[in-house]
Order: C-alpha cells, then structure tokens, then sequence
C-alpha cells in the first residue's frame, strides 16, 4: 500500500484536502523557491531532544503541556504578546510539573501557528460570498475580495515572523526570565487576585516549601541551571505544505529529513486521511508528530493511521491530540486506548478539551465554556485510568492576554461579556487567569488521582 520512497514533495501525487486557490501558480513556486534558500528556524538536534522528552511522556515518566493561539497573527506581532502567552504557559507548567510529580515538556503553539483548515471554503456575509480566512499565511481575515486572495508572498513573512518569535521565545527560556522563582512569584499573584485563592493556597504553599528545601540544599539560580533556565519547543499544525516542504532539510548529523519550520508538527482533523498528502508528507520526516484524533475516528483507521506515521513505533515520534468534546470523551476515547495497547504501540496521548466543545453564542460568536473544557479533561483522564494507559497531557489554546473569548471560570465570564475583548482571529482561546486555573484543577486532578506522595520521584528536575 506504501509507496516505498518517500521524497519531501511525494505528497503532491496525492489527494489533499484545504489547499488555497492560489491565483499565479508561477508566484507560488518563486515563494517556495526563495524559502527554499532560507535558513532552517530549528536545528534537527532539537527537535531529536523533543522527542526523547516525548519518549520518556510515553512510558509515563513526564507530562506535556502544549498551548497557544489558535491562530498568530501578523497584526500581533509584538514582544508583549509574545511575553505574556510564554509567561502564562510557564506559570501553567510549574503547577502542573508540582501536581503530576514528573518534568513537563514545554510546546508553544507558537512560531508558525500560521495556517487554519476551514469548515467551508467560502463565507457569505449579508449576500456577499467571499473564499474564507485560512490564516495570515494565506489570506487577510478582512472580509474583502482583495483581502481573501491567497497570497504567496505571505509565506515569507510568515517565516520571518517565525523567526522572530523564536529568537525571543529562546532569549526568555535561557536569559533568566524563567527562573522558576519568578514564576512561582508570578504564580502567587495570580492566587491573590483569584476568588477561588482558599483553594490554591495549599499547593502554592508546598511549592514554597519545596524551593525553601532545594535552597538549603544548595540548588538556587545561580547554582543549577534547570532552575534558572527551561527548555520551551516551538509547534504548529503543518497545513500548507509548499510552506513546509520548502523549509524541510536534510540534517548534516545524521543524513536524514526534518521538517525545520518548528520542532513538532501536527495533522489536523481534517487532514488526516491515510492516503492524503498530509500524512504522506510527515509520515518522511524524523521530527516528533502530532495527529489530532476527532470523534469519527475509529480503532482502524487509527491503527493504520499509527502503523503509516510511526512504522518503527519508536517512542516519542507520534503524540495522539484527542479532541472528542466532552459529552462524547467518555465513550469514544476508552475503544481507542484499547486497540492501540492492544496493538503494544507506544504513543503519547494528549487532550486536546477545547476543538470538540466550540459553540455558538445568539450574537453569533463562537465561544467554549470552561466547565466543558474541564468536563473533557476529567473525562480523559477517566478513561486513561480505565484501560491503565497514562493521560500524557494537555493542548490548549491560551493567550496570555486578558481576553473575553471563553465563558466560565472563577471570574464567571458570560456570553454578554464576551464582546468585552473579544481579539481572536480564529478559535476562543482561555485568557490567562482561565489559563492557570485549569492548570491548578489540572493538577489537584493529578495529585488526586496519583496516590501517596511518598511513592514517586520527587519533581525536582524541572519546571
Ligand atoms: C486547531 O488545532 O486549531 C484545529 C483546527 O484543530 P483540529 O484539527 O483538531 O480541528
Ligand atoms: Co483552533
């Protein structure tokens, strides 16, 4: 059935599914070509790294946390922003590093998260119809023809813009700005401002006793590097494959392809098919791969879907995202959990709470409430539980901004506070006080679920 070369354009002789209409073939193939000379934004070796975290995720000795806009844009396209959703994640990671008693791998949705699969290819407003926003990689998101054209030239800014997210993002992660001590810092703030504070406290308060510890130990800022510094990897869904192809290379380590848009890689729901041109295409490439896994998934077509992208099953290449909503979570992950244990494959599992709970306000917005995503967190975790496998973790899309786009949460936000700050240019993302609190439920979930303390490793090497 597989073809036995793969080749980083073989995906073209295959079917493909959410490609923009691109006006000028000849201006699409100058963007790649110009692309193609550009320098690579990760390094193989890096995102060799990620997958050895991921390997140890696998065989349940560390936790993901995975988060970011659903979709960047070249608009907010500023250091602040960039600050504030790293800041958040990190706040995020320590309390859950705390509650799951393991390391947690760091992936921003960050530095490429560019390209939006669309439910319809076109979107009418008031009698008008015009092709519909795929992302700032693509098209503009202002509903005008001009706007909605594809453009190539797109991609190069896309690029840079990576690149310049990156650069930051790398500066932040090892230039003391996530010293675990300011994060704790940042973490107590948070605490006080929040009205479910009584709560919070006690964990907040034995991860002040722990760092109190590792100081009497000798392990401070300026003697242990893992306190002072974190690691922080880049993902995004590879949707526009001209895009990733022109920036995939031969590594000179080790003689084999990566994709070098971004450390880890995903197909989305709606490209997943096993003969389509997007699994063709990361099935070739060395780097750890996500595939986002919907409700009309069956055990078959995963199993195929495993076999074709991790023929080796190498631990740490492939991390399964469910995304089955929360009313549907209990009763369609636990077949899927089976077959692939049943199979001996090893994968990492991640939830993924907020692409299968999205719904409509009556002033026509698209919104989550934080219970459902909580409720599908839950529920994963449930059925991880029940077939004895281990919930490796959480996707979510964040921001650090202060922005009204989900309804819930200890603030109580509600659909008539929506329009408040409403920024997103695709999906409702959780705001930053919405952010960290499910990471503290998260973590009381963890902590509950894990037995006495005293059992495990204590999570020193990491925030
Ligand atoms: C996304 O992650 O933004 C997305 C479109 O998800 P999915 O492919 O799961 O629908
Ligand atoms: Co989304």
């Amino acid at each position: 059935m597989m073809p036995a070369s793969w080749t980083p354009d073989s995906w073209r002789d295959r079917p493909i599914r959410q490609v923009p209409a691109y006006p000028d073939p000849a201006r699409l193939a100058a963007a790649e070509d110009k692309l193609r000379r550009y320098p690579p934004l990760v390094f193989a070796g890096e995102a060799r790294r990620l997958k050895a975290g991921l390997a140890q995720v696998a065989e349940g000795r560390a936790f993901v946390l995975q988060g970011g806009d659903c979709a960047e844009s070249f608009t907010d396209f500023t250091a602040n922003i960039i600050r504030d959703t790293f800041r958040v994640l990190l706040q995020m990671a320590v309390v859950l590093t705390f509650g799951a008693s393991v390391p947690v791998v760091k992936m921003g949705r960050m530095a490429g998260q560019f390209a939006k699969p669309r439910s319809s290819d076109a979107e009418t407003i008031d009698g008008t119809t015009l092709p519909s926003y795929r992302g700032d990689i693509v098209n503009g998101p202002e509903f005008t023809a001009e706007a909605r054209v594809p453009d190539p030239g797109r991609m190069e800014t896309a690029y840079f813009q990576s690149a310049g997210t990156l650069n930051l993002l790398r500066a932040f992660a090892t230039g003391g700005y996530a010293d675990l001590h300011e994060v704790h810092r940042w973490n107590l703030g948070f605490i006080a401002r929040s009205p479910m504070a009584d709560r919070y406290r006690d964990l907040a308060h034995r991860i002040d006793e722990t760092l109190g510890f590792m100081a009497a130990c000798g392990m401070t800022s300026g003697t242990t590097p893992q306190i002072r510094e974190t690691e922080f990897f880049t993902s995004h869904e590879a949707l526009l494959l001209p895009y990733e192809q022109a920036l995939t290379r031969v590594d000179s380590t080790s003689g084999e392809w990566y994709a070098c848009s971004a450390h880890f890689l995903w197909i989305g729901d709606r490209t997943r098919q096993p003969d389509g041109a997007h699994v063709e295409f990361l099935r070739g490439v060395r780097n750890p791969i996500g595939l986002k896994v919907g409700p009309s998934t069956t055990a078959d077509d995963l199993l195929r879907l495993v076999a074709t992208l991790n023929p080796d099953d190498e631990p740490g290449r492939l991390t399964l995202i469910s995304r089955m909503g929360a009313d549907k979570v209990a009763r369609l992950l636990p077949p899927l959990l089976r077959a692939l244990r049943r199979e001996g494959r090893r994968v990492v599992w991640l939830c993924d709470p907020m692409h299968g709970n999205t719904i409509s306000t009556a002033a026509r917005l698209k919104t989550r409430s934080f219970d459902a995503i909580l409720a599908e967190v839950r529920g994963f975790f449930d059925a991880h539980a029940e077939e004895g496998t281990w919930a490796g973790g959480v996707h979510v899309e964040m921001t650090g901004r202060d922005v009204t786009e989900c309804v819930g949460g200890a603030h109580r936000l509600t659909e008539s506070d929506l329009a408040r700050s409403y920024e997103t240019f695709c999906d409702p993302r959780l705001n930053a006080e919405q952010s960290l609190e499910l990471a503290f439920l998260v973590a009381e979930e963890l902590k509950a679920r894990r037995g006495p303390v005293v059992e495990r490793q204590p999570a020193v090497a990491a925030q």
